[in-house]
């Protein structure tokens, strides 16, 4: 995994939004895969940024999300529609028929229904680059510890950790949701590139299994490693646990004179 160390939150998003704003001049029609979570807000407002200042089109960029609660519609607060449209998609110019987001309201047979989010995502023609974020317990999407690896898109119960974890975003006495739609481990690993993106000390202790551990789906971030193109950005809090930064400077400032596509 390529690790790139940056300073604080600001930093990350500018090269977060810099990588994707990238990504997306070189392939106007990249699929992209997102995330949600706090640790998203900030880049998905610098590449609103990029849209309103730079002029970059999102308008034939094709959206997968990784995953929605289950028995939350699209337009409760706290869904994770409502959170791409309030942070992301209503302030560029994506085309709504190119967002892709798991269903939280489907019910009965859920099985043939990620079976078709999975058949969306390949005849889009598969996800080129996706963006993640990571649970406090490691967890990618919602594929929360001892998710298989070779998962895909399915209804997952969450544990106990993420449900606390959530329940900041719910109001007092509102039901926080113990089940979600996710992509799988496989879906992840299946796209051409993948993006992590990790800030704050809470984060620490995760970051450190997920790339220096060993690969275990106790946490499921450590299938990263098994990507051929994967790419960790972290804040100077999440990356303090690490015990090789300076092998990592080295190979960022190789890495800038060798083979600078990879940064970019
Ligand atoms: C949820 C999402 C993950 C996200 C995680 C961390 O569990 N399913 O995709 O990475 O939250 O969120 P935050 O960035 O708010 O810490």
């Amino acid at each position: 995994m390529l690790v790139v160390l940056t300073s604080n939150h600001e930093e990350l998003n500018r090269e977060a939004g810099r990588i994707v704003g990238n990504a997306v001049r070189q392939n106007p029609a990249l699929r992209l895969g997102l995330a949600t979570g706090n640790t998203m807000i900030g880049v998905y407002h610098e590449l609103a940024r990029l849209h309103r200042e730079e002029a970059l089109d999102f308008s034939r960029v094709v959206t997968f999300n990784l995953d929605e609660y289950l028995g939350i519609s699209p337009t409760h607060p706290h869904s994770f529609h409502h959170f791409m449209l309030e942070n992301f998609f209503s302030h560029v110019n994506i085309d709504p028929r190119n967002v892709h987001i798991p269903d939280g309201t489907i019910t009965g047979d859920y099985e043939k229904y990620c079976a078709s989010f999975e058949d969306d995502i390949l005849r889009a023609g598969g996800i080129d680059l996706q963006i993640l974020g990571i649970g406090r317990n490691g967890h990618i999407g919602f594929n929360e510890p001892t998710s298989s690896f070779a998962s895909r898109t399915r209804l997952k119960v969450l544990s106990k950790a993420t449900v606390d974890d959530n329940r900041k975003f719910f109001g007092a006495g509102e039901t926080v949701p113990r089940c979600a739609i996710t992509m799988g481990i496989g879906t992840i690993l299946a796209s051409e590139r993948v993006l992590m993106l990790v800030t704050g000390a809470a984060k620490a202790t995760a970051v450190a299994h997920a790339i220096e551990g060993p690969i275990t789906s106790s946490v499921t971030a450590s299938a990263l490693q098994l990507h051929a193109d994967a790419t960790a950005i972290l804040d100077e809090e999440a990356a303090a646990q690490l015990k090789q930064k300076d092998y990592y400077r080295d190979v960022m400032e190789m890495t800038r004179l060798f083979t600078p596509s990879r940064l970019s």
